[in-house]
């Protein structure tokens, strides 16, 4: 009796044993097997991922100055200039730091005050139609402009702003190069110390006091700050990565691939352009399709959720710097990405699609730093949650295994590479 009794239990054990070791085998077979040979049509999604495919950068219409080399001189040391700020300790490069692929490290960035969003890359964002996570800006230009006058940021104001180029020798000359002639705003009962249509009170009533026309001639110069920031600012692409030379080598008979890629890197690479449907948003050589998704983020913690691209499309239309305002160099007409801008209910909650290139460094993610890791975000769209506002379009979990996820995120990881510029540009001028 005693025996039996033993003898069903150990015989239970031991079928539980069998099973666990024929899951653990499994398993094992699963996450170590060598990956299968690529076929035809996921060749060309790898492809259509390389750099290789990227093309030219085209010309930004609505700012003359996009490539002109003055330009670009100019915008790099107004990039790294802290007299931009009302403090004079605020450059664009205090969040946006060269050694964090143009990120600060924050949740949140903090300057001035705390702004309202986690500071994103602006690498390749010279081929984004939209500026911003919620797209309220449509040029690289008219998007500089803000955080200089906004009072989490840089808080200055577009007078001192310009006046500063005047009276700046190698400011003014490089500018007067590039632009028409500077306007002499020395005559401070026309052009005061400080105004701006901004918030601060006195600011703005300075401003409120000043004619149309000398208010069209700080516009004017004030945008032309933001255009030769921007000409710099096309200067910052990413250069090929891993990722790019086993692309290409797959493509190019002549080199081996396997030499290139682990095994775990392949596999994640396969789940990133097929049951991890990633590619339905990160595609395209710069990982983006620089579109707007709800994909169910949590709101910030004591923040109402974010409304995102519907507040961002209000506000871009009604920017008077924005393609079709008069400091624009662009037809009207032509501004054919603002006419047809998407709308709709899914904006609610919409996030621009950020690049997945060089993400090691640029923790925490996603529009507020809600995500501390690259491991937790695979894990957010594994589970999929339902979104705070409106509706996430990422709502069917992944269901993918931890070793997927641990593939997944080895790919991603192939995707670094340090940008290929002169070093010059990723420090201050000398
Ligand atoms: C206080 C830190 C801070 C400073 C200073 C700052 N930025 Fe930003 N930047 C941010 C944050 C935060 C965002 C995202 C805000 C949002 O989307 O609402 C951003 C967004 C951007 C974007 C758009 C990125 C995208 O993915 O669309 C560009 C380009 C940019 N900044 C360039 C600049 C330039 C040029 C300057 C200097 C004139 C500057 N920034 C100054 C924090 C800063
Ligand atoms: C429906 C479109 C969509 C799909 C599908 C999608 N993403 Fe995203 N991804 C986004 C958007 C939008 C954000 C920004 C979300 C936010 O901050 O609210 C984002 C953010 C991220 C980030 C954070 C990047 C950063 O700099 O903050 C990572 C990492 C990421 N996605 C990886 C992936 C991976 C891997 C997949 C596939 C498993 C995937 N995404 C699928 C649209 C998408």
């Amino acid at each position: 009796m005693k025996l039996s009794f033993l003898s069903r239990y150990s015989r239970s054990f031991l079928g539980l044993g069998l099973l666990l070791a024929a899951g653990l085998l499994s398993w094992l077979f699963l996450a170590y097997k060598p990956p299968a040979a690529w076929t035809e049509n996921e060749l060309r999604m790898i492809s259509s991922l390389s750099l290789s495919s990227l093309p030219a950068l085209p010309l930004d219409a609505s700012n003359k100055a996009s490539a002109d080399p003055v330009a670009q001189e100019l915008g790099h040391a107004l990039f790294f200039d802290a007299r931009l700020s009302a403090n004079n300790q605020i450059s664009c490069a205090s969040c946006h730091k060269p050694e964090l692929n143009f990120t600060d490290g924050l949740d949140k960035a903090r300057a001035i005050g705390q702004s309202r969003r986690n500071t994103p890359s602006i690498v390749g964002l010279a081929y984004s139609p939209w500026l911003y996570w919620d797209g309220r800006r449509d040029s690289l230009w008219s998007q500089a402009l803000s955080p200089l006058e906004d009072p989490r940021e840089q808080a200055s104001n577009r007078m001192a702003i310009a006046r500063l180029v005047t009276q700046d020798p190698g400011y003014s000359q490089m500018y007067q190069s590039i632009f028409d002639e500077l306007p002499d705003f020395s005559d401070r009962s026309r052009f005061p110390d400080n105004a701006g249509p901004g918030l601060k009170t006195a600011w703005y009533s300075a401003w409120e006091q000043m004619s149309k026309a000398d208010q069209n001639l700080v516009n004017e110069t004030f945008a032309n700050v933001g255009k030769a920031i921007a000409a710099y600012e096309r200067l910052l692409v990413p250069a090929p990565s891993k990722f790019d030379q086993y692309a290409d080598a797959l493509l190019d008979d002549q080199v081996e691939p396997g030499d290139i890629y682990s095994n775990d890197e392949i596999k994640g690479l396969r789940i990133f352009i097929g049951k991890g449907r990633c590619m339905e948003c990160h595609n395209g050589p710069l990982f983006t399709n620089f579109e707007f998704h709800n994909t169910g983020i949590i709101s910030y913690p004591g923040d109402l959720p974010d409304r995102g691209r519907v507040d961002g499309l209000r506000e871009v239309r009604k920017n008077p710097f924005n393609c079709q305002g008069e400091y624009s160099d662009r037809d009207p007409s032509q501004c054919l990405e603002l006419i047809h801008a998407r709308e709709g209910i899914e904006l609610i909650g919409a996030m621009k699609t950020p690049s997945l290139r060089n993400l090691a460094g640029t923790a925490p993610y996603m529009h507020k730093g809600q995500i501390k890791t690259l491991k937790e975000s695979l894990e957010h769209y594994n589970k999929a949650p339902l979104a705070m506002i409106g509706h996430n379009e990422t709502d069917s979990p992944l269901g993918l295994m931890s070793f997927e996820l641990r593939q997944l995120e080895a790919f991603l990881m192939t995707l670094q590479a340090p940008l290929d510029i002169e070093q010059r540009w990723l420090q201050p001028p000398q």
